[in-house]
């Protein structure tokens, strides 16, 4: 196909480099839309019948990440065909992408397949490091090849994915990072925050009633002085390691039958 719109929340890029590697394989054209910066999600953006949009987000305590406004929010289709998809850090998706479905079928899109694909864990490098891998990679050549049949086909089939309704209760996840002795002050941190949780003219804070924890700030800081002091998240780094997220899971895909 001609063209294709990636749609995505991708604070530390998982999730981006999933629905980047669908719509290559799909389309020669790839349109991108980040909805990762609060200023992008202020805007809106419509779509018809005849676009594609491929959606990707993180899965947070087994939901949608919570940015005011919401994620999705600013999009409207009108009997858009769609692709859902969330990124995940090898514990659970739970609910996160019936919820990402839900969300985008109110708003004019019509799922004709979804996917759950594992990414390294935010917390800790030794959750899913290394992935995608070729595994992974083939997962997404399947998916896209999935994809290209229905929309040659035509047929309109209902696509269904797994979560429960309602979903698992939403939990803020808050280890604001702070600024620590190389900070210079530069207010990289507060550009690339999803949240819009830093003064850029006083990066020394995160307001932890805006956090969500994304870790971009920790990630992108060019001096490395981002840092969390909270002892909550080496325990939930070690649970993570040691329990939550030990055994290997696979990508799971969905398609409209
Ligand atoms: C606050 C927070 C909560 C998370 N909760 C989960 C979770 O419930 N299950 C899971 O497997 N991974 C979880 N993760 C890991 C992310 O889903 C995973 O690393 C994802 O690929 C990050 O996407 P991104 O690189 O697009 O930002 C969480 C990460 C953060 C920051």
């Amino acid at each position: 196909m001609k063209k294709a719109t990636i749609v995505y929340f991708s604070p530390t890029g998982g999730s981006e480099g999933y629905v980047r590697a669908i719509a290559e394989k799909l389309a020669d054209e790839v349109e991108c839309i980040d909805l990762t910066r609060p200023e992008a999600r202020r805007r809106s953006y419509t779509f018809g019948p005849q676009d594609l949009v491929i959606f990707g987000a993180p899965v947070y305590a087994g939901r949608l990440p919570i940015v005011e406004g919401g994620i999705f929010d600013c999009l409207q289709g009108e009997e858009t065909p769609a692709v859902y998809t969330v990124s995940y850090g090898n514990r659970d998706f739970d609910d996160a992408l019936l919820e990402e479905m839900d969300i985008a079928e109110a708003r004019g899109f019509c799922g004709i397949a979804a996917a759950a694909f594992i990414a390294p864990h935010t917390f800790s490098g030794k959750v899913a490091g290394g992935r995608p891998d070729a595994k992974d990679r083939e997962a997404v050549e399947t998916l896209a090849a999935g994809i290209g049949r229905i929309l040659q086909s035509g047929k309109k089939g209902r696509l269904t994915v797994s979560g429960n309704r309602p979903y698992k209760e939403a939990k803020r996840i808050a280890y604001a990072p702070q600024s620590g002795e190389n900070c210079v002050k530069c207010g990289f941190c507060a550009g690339v925050c999803p949240a819009g949780a830093i003064d850029a003219a006083n990066p020394e804070r995160s307001d932890p009633a805006k956090c969500i924890s994304c870790m971009a700030c920790v990630k992108q800081c060019p001096q490395s002085a981002r840092v969390v002091t909270d002892p909550g998240l080496a325990a939930i780094r070690e649970k993570l390691e040691t329990v939550l997220a030990v055994e290997r899971k696979e990508a799971q895909l969905f398609f409209a039958e």
